[in-house]
């Protein structure tokens, strides 16, 4: 049997040939892999296949410590958190792709990404996740349940006892009714009085770190059991519904998107009327 120059490569795998090369030629730029060039496999193909990991359930009891441990580790946060919770974990059982990853790209997420306090970083390194395995089509159902859960749900629900990392005890809970960082927070500080600047804040961040793990790692084993036919329980809000009777797709008026509860920007409270005049 002789090895082709191309089954060498195949076999050394294309990294380490792209490696080679680079360093062969010197120019001290890693050189493509030769079976990426998009001449051989056409562009946008990636190694492994669309959303071609493979899942494997996991045990929210020994993941969502993980988690919030992940949440203070470093000070990398809320999205590394969860998804270290997560796809770390596999990597942990289950090795390569798993280990792989650059968990560090999760850490973008912290604060709403970058503490600009858009989508809660650990709900992002849920779905992050997520789309590891499964597509849009069959992936949406899994985050209209783990966001319709985070809106309604009082949390943090979850408690590290003596292993906490920011301070121990209960920590008040509320419903954020929102996915959105800034809201969830605010709403959080205001209702119980704390500085989104206290140890207690990021506490709270840390454990609800670890809530959406468990959720997040409930929906997934579910979604594994269950396949394409998986159905979340959490049935739409009613603001949306309502609202979206005439602002959603194909109706009269629209020119919105998104389905996050409508009704912390647009129910009318006095926290969202005008405060660039007339405040304290
Ligand atoms: C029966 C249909 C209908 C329903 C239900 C409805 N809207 Fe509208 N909405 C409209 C129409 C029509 C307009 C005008 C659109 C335009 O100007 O292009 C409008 C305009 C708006 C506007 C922009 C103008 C303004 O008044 O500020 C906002 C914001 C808005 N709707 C929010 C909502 C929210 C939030 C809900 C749910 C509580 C809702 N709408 C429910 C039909 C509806
Ligand atoms: C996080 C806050 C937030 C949420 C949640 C939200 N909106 Fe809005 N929405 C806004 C803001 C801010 C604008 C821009 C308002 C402006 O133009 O002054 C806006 C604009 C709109 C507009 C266009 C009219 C306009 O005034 O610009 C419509 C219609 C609308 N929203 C409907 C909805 C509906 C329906 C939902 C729920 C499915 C929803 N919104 C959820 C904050 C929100």
């Amino acid at each position: 049997m002789s090895l082709t120059r191309r089954a060498m490569l195949g076999a050394l795998g294309g990294l380490a040939v792209g490696g080679t090369v680079a360093s062969v030629v010197g120019t001290g730029i890693a050189a493509a892999p030769e079976n990426a060039s998009p001449a051989k496999t056409g562009r946008f193909e990636q190694v492994g296949g669309d959303f071609g990991w493979k899942p494997h359930k996991l045990d929210a009891r020994v993941c969502a410590p993980v988690a919030y441990d992940g949440y203070w580790h470093k000070g990398y946060a809320c999205g590394y958190g969860t998804f270290y919770g997560i796809i770390g974990m596999l990597g942990e059982q289950y090795g390569a792709p798993y280990n792989q990853f650059p968990f560090t790209m999760l850490e973008a997420n912290k604060g709403g990404i970058s503490d600009w306090g858009t989508i809660c970083g650990a709900l992002y390194g849920a779905v992050a996740a997520f789309a590891l395995f499964w597509p849009r089509k069959e992936r949406n159902a899994m985050v209209d349940e783990l966001f319709r859960w985070y809106e309604k749900t009082k949390l943090p629900i979850y408690n590290p006892g003596d292993a906490a990392k920011g301070v121990k005890g209960e920590i008040p809970s509320n419903a954020s009714e929102s996915v959105l960082c800034h809201i969830s927070v605010a709403r959080w500080c205001y209702e119980h009085k704390k500085e989104n600047g206290s140890k207690e804040r990021s506490e709270r961040c840390g454990r609800i770190t670890a809530d959406v793990t468990t959720k997040a790692i409930e929906i997934i084993n579910a979604k594994i059991d269950a396949g394409e036919s998986w159905k979340g329980a959490y049935p739409k809000q009613e603001s949306v519904a309502y609202c979206g009777e005439c602002h959603s797709k194909g109706k009269d008026a629209d020119i919105q998107k998104g389905n996050m509860d409508c009704t912390p920007c647009h129910g009318g409270s006095e926290h969202v009327q005008n405060k660039f005049k007339d405040h304290p």
